[in-house]
């Protein structure tokens, strides 16, 4: 439980600098010893537009956006007009009195004014590094020294020049004395611990150091908001573990090449996000068809085609179950976190080479974008699994590539290490790879095929972790995927603390093949069933329906901005 929580959130236009003033703010805020959650959200479009970052710190968990906030830096009056309304009673307006304009909206609520602009001239000559005013006096706020703030300052503009990174500097420090001078009172008195073992890292980053330590070893790839910071991410960092990252001219050739890659034994990975996940529906299943093992991390942002790139939305999940034309199998799975996102990365590379199938995992922009620091991963708990391969003496005439088995795993001979020939193509084919189309052949080997998921349900029923709160006396109940898990978890914290009322809560990692067995004991004692999802039809509330027969109710949210736990809490409580 906190005893100290603050949110402050940092308002202006695409251009002015609000992610970099949120992104030193919250490193050093972390350095600080502060657990926290930062979530940012900005326009498609280089320059204009309205930018936010949004900043909590708390002694105690944090864990998901909180929708009021404690302090809201208006940098200029469209930061203002967007969020004042979100000001708690309680909470401050700090604000730049040469570009905002107060209005009735604001009612009692206190106001500080910050005049951004002119420190900024004042100490630096220009009008440049006035987010760095505004850094430094909210970093005041949270409490971790300057120093904090003027050293990170120089690795974020470091390559910009030493000028840059001065006249930042001298910014941060007007910034700071500002707010111990004027905003005092604003101070909260968390209990700092600097030095902790933990990373701070967004989602995205999450991924693509998951990737890193499932052995990944080939990224094709193609730009695509957000997931284009994994690709990134991977292209810089992947080469020092001797993989490569590739782009290629489109996402159909990024997974064919991915195909490639993996036919000939390599560990591949590709990042996208939704319009390139389309794209890549035909060729994922070719993938399933050669069974060769591939994982993508699909992005989710809001659609449908170009939507809003930037927002966030759970909006593929039918598409990435269902979207496949003839039937082929893949796994899908939904980090919950961020820690999380690290390690559902290495379970679904790990389940692509053990199943030698397509898996795809689900983040969305919120928590691509979102960082939070989490404890450093524990690398020897890293399980990579193995591809069966065939013993080298294979005899070559005996040899099956898609030999039917129980689990519909079958030994894949690596090309230049085995000295074994087979047809691997979209084809229909017998045990050996060759084309057949005999109505008892398609029947034998899409059992073949679809065995994989019947190994990997049974598999996920005993070993499975699903993160579960379940009180005994409970008849009410959350199932909720994804990213949505920290908004869930506090709504149901809060209402307990509130009402008394206990709700008990499931939230999957594997979508599917669903945990049948576990959500059915999950539901057995239930009288009634909520299913909160980011999207507009309540995709999973009908994925569940269709398994189970159920009639859940839904509360959907398609707004392109994350649940906050008070939204949930408030939507939870109505049906209770
Ligand atoms: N001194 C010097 N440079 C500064 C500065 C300061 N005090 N404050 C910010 N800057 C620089 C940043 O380093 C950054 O430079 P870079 O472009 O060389 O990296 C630039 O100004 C923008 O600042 P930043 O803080 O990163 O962003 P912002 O809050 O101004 O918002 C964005 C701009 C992020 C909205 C916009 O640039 C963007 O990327 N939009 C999204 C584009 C997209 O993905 N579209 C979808 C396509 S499908």
């Amino acid at each position: 439980m906190a005893t100290q929580d603050l949110v402050v959130r940092i308002g202006g236009e695409g251009g002015e600098g609000v992610i970099s003033c949120g992104e030193i703010l919250s490193k050093a805020v972390a350095r600080g010893g502060l657990n926290i959650h930062a979530f940012r959200t900005f326009p498609a479009e280089i320059r204009g537009g309205l930018a936010m970052f949004q900043l909590r710190g708390s002694d105690g968990p944090a864990r998901s956006l909180s929708q009021s906030v404690d302090v809201l830096c208006a940098m200029n009056h469209c930061g203002y007009d967007a969020y004042v309304h979100n000001i708690k009673d309680t909470g401050v307006l700090v604000y730049d009195p040469a570009f905002v304009t107060l209005d009735d909206r604001l009612g009692g609520r206190r106001r500080i004014e910050l005049p951004l602009d002119e420190i900024s001239k004042e100490v630096t000559g220009a009008s440049r590094a006035k987010n760095m005013v505004a850094m430094g006096a909210m970093l005041a706020i949270f409490g971790p020294p300057v120093e904090y703030g003027v050293k990170l300052v120089a690795d974020h503009f470091g390559k910009k020049g030493e000028d840059v990174v001065r006249m930042n500097q001298g910014a941060v420090e007007a910034g700071y004395k500002f707010a111990m001078e004027h905003m005092v009172e604003l101070r909260r008195p968390f209990k700092l611990q600097p030095g902790r073992d933990e990373i701070l890292v967004t989602g995205n980053e999450a991924c693509a150091l998951g990737a890193i330590a499932a052995g990944v070893e080939f990224v094709p790839g193609y730009p695509i908001t957000p997931a284009t910071p994994i690709f990134e991410f991977l292209c810089r960092e992947l080469p020092k573990f001797g993989g490569k990252a590739v782009q290629f001219e489109d996402e159909i050739a990024t997974l064919a090449a991915g195909i490639g890659a993996s036919f000939a034994g390599k560990r591949v990975l590709t990042p996208t996000s939704g319009p390139g996940l389309s794209l890549m529906s035909e060729t994922l299943n070719l993938a399933a068809m050669t069974e060769c093992p591939i994982t993508i991390i699909n992005v989710m942002r809001g659609g449908p085609s170009t939507g809003m790139p930037t927002k966030t939305e759970q909006s593929d999940l039918k598409f990435a179950i269902y979207g496949t034309s003839g039937e082929s199998p893949r796994c899908i799975m939904a980090p919950l976190d961020i820690y999380d996102c690290f390690w559902q990365t290495v379970r679904g590379v790990r389940i692509a080479e053990k199943y030698q199938m397509p898996v795809i995992i689900l983040t969305d922009q919120a928590l691509a974008y979102t960082s939070q620091n989490i404890p450093t991963p524990d690398l020897s708990e890293v399980d990579l699994g193995e591809r069966l391969t065939p013993p080298l003496d294979q005899d070559r005439e005996t040899f099956e590539r898609y030999a039917v088995t129980e689990t519909g795993v079958s030994p894949m001979p690596i090309p230049g290490v085995h000295d074994l020939m087979y047809m691997a193509t979209g084809l229909e084919h017998n045990p050996k790879g060759a084309p057949n189309y005999t109505p008892k052949m398609h029947e034998l080997m899409t059992q073949q095929r679809f065995a994989k998921l019947k190994a990997l349900g049974k598999r996920i029923v005993h070993q499975h972790k699903v993160e579960e709160y379940e009180p005994e006396d409970t008849e009410i109940g959350v199932i909720g995927w994804g990213s949505t898990y920290g908004a869930i978890a506090e709504a149901l914290e809060n209402i307990e603390r509130d009402t008394g009322v206990r709700i008990a809560h499931l939230h999957p990692r594997i979508l599917s093949p669903l945990p049948e067995w576990r959500i059915r004991q999950f539901l057995g004692p239930l009288k009634k069933l909520i299913v909160p999802e980011e999207n507009y039809t309540g995709q999973y509330a009908h994925f569940l329906k269709g398994k189970f027969g159920i009639k859940p109710i839904e509360i959907h949210k398609a707004h392109g901005i994350p649940f906050s736990s008070e939204e949930l809490e408030k939507s939870i409580k109505e049906h209770l």
